[in-house]
């Protein structure tokens, strides 16, 4: 297949380039690709011809798109509603990539795939709006929702807690933001196996299993050898921040696992990432 990607130089953009290598791809970014310039990006894949167009093109900062609600919007759903017209045009089909902040986090028991977005802060509702334009326009569609990703390389909520506990001996984490730790490379895997199965609709590709902010810390302490760093749990009305997260927004993999693509619990793969990029 021809495959074309946006927001190439992501966490996801990066990882997609290595399940999908037996694939021809092209992947863009910004500087020279903006989501936003409708023309540009038009000229792009027209050029490319690709059957599939995979968008990991996004506004991620979530605290950046409570400031700038409108910006939000212009990237994750204009950019969205671009790419969903470029391969209506081009007769290709679209994944795109959204997010567990569409849903409000108001189900202990996790969401499943159709259930209706109601987000709750301004990238949720940016990219809740992206899902419907995308499913609007598109009837070839993948909407592939992930949650609290994780990718060798970048900064991430594992450095962040590594960093803090071995300069400070002491960490306080949130028990009420409860999601599904997501290594990349599962993510991207479970995509590769996706694209090729022409089963159109909505998934939900997280690593199995769900937990707390504060679960997901002790884990990364304890595979971290961190044991006796003190952890204590504390609520998100303690820890203000210009967005509000979704308290229990974890997914649950029902469609993904009816065709057969499952990813491991998320315990294994922080495992595995923590050995390989953390404890050598
Ligand atoms: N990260 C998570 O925890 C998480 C959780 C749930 C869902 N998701 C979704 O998963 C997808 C991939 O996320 P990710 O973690 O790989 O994000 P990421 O690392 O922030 O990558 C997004 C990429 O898009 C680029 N970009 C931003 N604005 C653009 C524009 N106008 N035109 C073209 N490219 C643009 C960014 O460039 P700059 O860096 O230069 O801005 C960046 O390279 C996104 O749809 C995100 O909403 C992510």
């Amino acid at each position: 297949m021809r495959i074309f990607i946006t927001g190439g130089k992501g966490q996801l953009g990066t990882a997609l380039q290595t399940t999908l290598a037996a694939h021809k791809l092209t992947a863009v970014d910004l500087p020279e690709l903006d989501v936003t310039d409708k023309e540009a990006l038009f000229t792009a894949v027209s050029d490319f011809q690709p059957d599939v167009l995979i968008n990991c093109a996004a506004y991620t900062n979530v605290d950046g798109c409570a400031k700038d609600p409108a910006l939000a919007y212009k990237v994750n759903a204009l950019g969205a509603q671009n790419q969903a017209l470029a391969a209506l045009e081009l007769g290709a089909a679209l994944l795109h990539v959204s997010t567990n902040e569409v849903f409000a986090g108001d189900h202990p028991d996790g969401y499943e795939e159709w259930l209706p977005p109601n987000p709750i802060n301004a990238y949720g509702r940016s990219k809740a709006a992206a899902e419907f334009l995308v499913r609007s326009l598109l009837n070839r569609h993948y909407v592939v929702r992930t949650a609290w990703l994780y990718a060798p390389g970048g900064r991430n909520f594992i450095h962040a807690i590594l960093d803090r506990a071995r300069n400070t001996g002491q960490l306080r984490v949130v028990t009420d933001e409860v999601g599904n730790p997501t290594y990349v490379n599962d993510l991207a895997q479970a995509i590769t196996q996706l694209i090729e199965t022409h089963q159109y609709g909505t998934y939900h590709f997280v690593n199995d299993g769900a937990c707390s902010r504060w679960e997901f810390a002790n884990e990364i302490l304890r595979l971290a050898g961190l044991e006796d760093v003190v952890n204590t749990p504390i609520l998100s009305n303690e820890f203000k921040r210009p967005s509000t997260p979704p308290p229990y927004a974890a997914l649950r993999n029902v469609a993904g696992k009816a065709l057969g693509i499952e990813l491991r619990p998320w315990q294994n793969a922080l495992a595995a990432y923590m050995q390989d990029h953390i404890n050598h």
